[in-house]
């Protein structure tokens, strides 16, 4: 009997595949549908510290100065309350949710500064959740503020959910940090019991017949999962988190290498929003098949085994893979020339 059941945060889940924060999940009855295709754990869609600080009644210091900064992105404030509920209909999600399923629900944040708002993480725990997601989504365009100062920041937002909660957190990270090894380490010691690989980055489009820019969303590419596989592998067994794959896992094999690679868990969405809930079905099978035939008993004997750490050729996630793969592209397709 092959066993599918794994660990994430200290959360017993039946099997390694996550929800990933999505429209998928901002029901009950949507979270219930995930469960009966076997969904283990789902994370619910974020709520976002600009919503939070505007909320607020007891104004202090902290949350006055943090409405000034969210001034201008505050605009979009009741689009936001359509797409999660706002805060107090988050938190009557999350108790229904634990009431009627029994999988782990995890709250997703959506914030940047280590604000007041970081309490509220509180009153999500005591709601039911199983643990908690932040998702750091800052785009830094002011030139002056350096990296150090950034991370700096980052460290310090996870400091404040760690000392508001005592359910687990999970760092959602971007890709963009020029050393994310050492910077998913001090997020790790800053008190996360998991980072989550990687945040894709939406990116607006010009209208160049309107002069206008445009919101775009784009779903996600198996080719995506790529980056997520090397980032894990080289970070597993060098932090203490747990690591979570999200961006590009849409079939079987994207989760058993995402595992391979050392992560806990693979998240889906955009898969799902393609497919259908019922994908599910599908991917659970492909995984337990390949198993058998590859003779594999457990998701976690299988952890880790493709990390960086594991492998015989350890050099293929570092430089030297960057120069062996461009040499063997030439060798493959020999150019044509014309002069
Ligand atoms: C429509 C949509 C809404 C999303 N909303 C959130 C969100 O509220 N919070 C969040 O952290 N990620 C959000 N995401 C990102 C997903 O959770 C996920 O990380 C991303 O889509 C990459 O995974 P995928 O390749 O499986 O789609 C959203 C994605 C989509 C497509």
């Amino acid at each position: 009997m092959i066993d599918l059941s794994t660990t994430y945060r200290g959360l017993a889940l039946k099997n390694p595949i996550v929800a990933s924060a999505s429209p998928l999940c901002d029901s009950v009855d949507k979270i219930r549908y995930l469960e009966a295709h076997g969904i283990a754990a789902v994370v619910l869609p974020s709520l976002f510290e600009e919503q939070l600080i505007l909320d607020s009644e007891s104004v202090d210091s902290d949350l006055s100065r943090g409405a000034e900064a969210f001034a201008e992105s505050s605009s979009f404030l009741p689009e936001l309350g359509d797409y999660n509920l706002g805060p107090e209909g988050y938190l009557e999600l999350i108790r229904k949710a634990k009431r009627q399923v029994s999988i782990p629900i995890i709250a997703s944040l959506n914030g940047v500064t280590p604000g007041g708002w970081v309490r509220y993480a509180r009153e999500m725990e005591q709601a039911g959740a199983d643990a908690i997601e932040l998702n750091i989504y800052s785009l830094v365009t002011d030139p002056s503020r350096t990296a150090a100062e950034v991370e700096k920041d980052y460290c310090a937002l996870v400091r404040k959910l760690r000392e508001n909660l005592k359910i687990p957190i999970a760092v959602k990270l971007s890709q963009f940090f020029s050393a994310v090894a050492n910077f998913a380490s001090h997020i790790d010691t800053s008190g996360a019991n998991a980072i989550v690989l990687f945040n894709r980055f939406y990116q607006p489009d010009l209208d160049i017949n309107q002069l206008e820019v445009v919101p775009t969303i784009t779903l996600s590419h198996p080719s995506e999962l790529l980056l997520r596989l090397h980032w894990t592998a080289v970070m597993y067994g060098h932090i203490s988190a747990d690591i979570a794959v999200t961006g590009g896992v849409h079939r079987a094999e994207d989760v058993l290498k995402s595992v391979m690679a050392g992560a806990s868990v693979a998240m889906m969405t955009s898969a799902l929003l393609q497919n259908g809930v019922a994908h599910l079905d599908t991917v659970l099978s492909g995984i337990q098949q390949w198993m058998e035939e590859h003779e594999y008993q457990s998701i976690d004997q299988m952890r880790g085994s493709m990390s960086q750490r594991n492998v015989p050729d350890p050099a293929m996630y570092e430089r030297a893979n960057y120069m062996r793969v461009l040499s063997s592209y030439a060798l493959r397709s020999p150019v044509t020339r014309n002069s």
